[in-house]
């Protein structure tokens, strides 16, 4: 395959992904909320498996279109906006601990109980998690666009 070609498709692949996660952010802000029951729990958890599968293949074809596609390695690691990219995308993959963690623990309270509901103080929470990581993902396409375009670079 050559050049072109791959950096073609490793393009396409980053754009799916990212959409997909955005997808799943959005499902599970609709999910978590008042009144939720065990049924959306199960529908979350199985759900929120793919967000980690997501986010770490957003990571490998990430990185190999910085390394290996484009404009090469040398461009994307002295591009601000490109490590603004990456932190901001660290931090929302922080963010996201707080809600598999209680996601995880709902799904084991059901286990042990059918008519286990999510307490509401709990699912108020994750909702702000979930706020907070919808808000900070609102800002990548920024950077990444900032970056194509070579805003930003550092003169190190
Ligand atoms: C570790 C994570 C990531 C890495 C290493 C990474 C890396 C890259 C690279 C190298 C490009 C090519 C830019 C160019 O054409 O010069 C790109 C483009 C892009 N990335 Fe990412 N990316 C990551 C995560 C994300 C996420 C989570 C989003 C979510 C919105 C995103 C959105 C975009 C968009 C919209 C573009 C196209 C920019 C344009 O051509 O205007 N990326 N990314």
């Amino acid at each position: 395959m050559d050049f072109a070609a791959a950096d073609l498709h490793l393009a396409i692949a980053h754009h799916l992904l990212v959409f997909a996660l955005a997808g799943i952010l959005a499902f599970e802000i609709g999910v978590i909320r008042a009144g939720m029951t065990g049924k959306d729990i199960v529908r979350v958890g199985r759900v929120d498996l793919w967000y980690g599968i997501l986010a770490a293949a957003i990571v490998l074809v990430g990185f190999s279109r910085a390394i290996f596609a484009a404009k090469g390695w040398a461009f994307y690691s002295h591009n601000m906006f490109f490590w603004a990219k990456i932190a901001t995308f660290a931090v929302i993959g922080l963010l996201s601990i707080a809600p598999t963690l209680v996601i995880l623990r709902w799904r084991r309270a059901l286990k042990g109980n059918d008519a286990f509901v999510p307490e509401a103080n709990r699912i108020r929470r994750a909702r702000r998690f979930l706020w907070l990581e919808i808000l900070l993902f609102a800002l990548l396409p920024a950077f990444a666009a900032a970056m194509a375009r070579g805003y930003g670079m550092m003169n190190l």
